[in-house]
């Protein structure tokens, strides 16, 4: 089997599909072959410009917005997609808000923020995905290397970051008894993405950080992710992938 169709006839979630990585990773899975649930919260726009993508290119979009710090939103967004497909297959939690301040002036609207989207938003997630992924299932959480290496400012983001590190081996343990793998994916700094509204002194900082010097490209992350949600991962599961040139930081 060829990779450019190895992932025909399945069905994959990428949440956080209308722009940056996730985007990136919906239109690397589409390659290879799987039908895409296209989820956004507020880049509609972004969405259907992904899913337009995907059409143009004989893919399958369905496109589906929710909150996913609010659980009930994630419900209804799996039973619309139940609705619209008979099975689904792989799961990546991409959607995710990074932010950053002095612990002296902790902002408890970012801290909230920060869980509800990072912490709370793939744990609903993937409750939902555990009652619908059977055997050869996947779920492929996004995480951060700065939860590897936090720096001044990042301690909420960082932490949230490393816990996603923590489902991840937890629900593979769980899940594997299903035949579903469960894996992290540990970008360094990445365009496009939440990078790109960083200021040009953080970008220099990544990129020297790397003996590439370099940040990362979104295609990068997403060929990481679609090997995970390939057959050939099958005995891969509860691990962690740097995807970060080497950088230090
Ligand atoms: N880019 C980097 O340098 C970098 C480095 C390391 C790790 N990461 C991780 O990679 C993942 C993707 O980040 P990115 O760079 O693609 O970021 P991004 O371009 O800023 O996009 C953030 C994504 O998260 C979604 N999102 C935000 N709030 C949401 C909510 N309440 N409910 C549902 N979705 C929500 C956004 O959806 P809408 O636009 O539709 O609201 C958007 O698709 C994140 O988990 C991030 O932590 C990124």
């Amino acid at each position: 089997m060829t990779t450019t169709q190895q992932l025909a006839g399945r069905v994959a979630l990428v949440t956080g599909a209308g722009r940056g990585i996730g985007r990136e990773i919906a239109l690397e899975l589409v390659a290879r072959g799987a039908s895409m649930v296209v989820h956004y919260s507020g880049s509609e726009d972004g969405a259907r410009e992904t899913a337009a993508q995907i059409e143009v290119s004989g893919g399958t979009a369905f496109i589906q917005q929710a909150n996913v710090s609010v659980r009930a939103e994630v419900v209804a967004m799996f039973a619309a997609i139940d609705q619209r497909f008979d099975r689904l297959d792989i799961v990546v939690n991409s959607a995710g808000v990074s932010g950053g301040g002095s612990l002296a002036d902790l902002d408890e609207w970012q801290l909230e923020r920060m869980l509800g989207v990072n912490f709370h938003g793939p744990l609903f997630v993937a409750s939902e995905a555990a009652k619908r992924l059977g055997a050869g299932g996947r779920i492929i959480n996004i995480s951060s290397t700065l939860g590897e290496f936090p720096m001044a400012g990042s301690g909420i983001y960082s932490a949230t970051k490393v816990a996603i590190k923590s489902f991840t081996e937890s629900w593979a343990r769980e899940l594997g008894q299903k035949g579903v793998t469960v894996n992290t994916v540990i970008p360094g700094a990445t365009s496009p993405g939440m990078i790109d509204s960083a200021p040009d002194s953080a970008v220099e900082f990544f990129k020297n950080a790397s003996p590439f010097n370099r940040i990362g490209t979104a295609g990068e992350i997403a060929a990481v992710v679609a090997f995970l949600a390939s057959p050939e991962a099958s005995w891969v599961s509860g691990a962690h992938i740097l995807a970060n040139g080497a950088a230090d930081t």
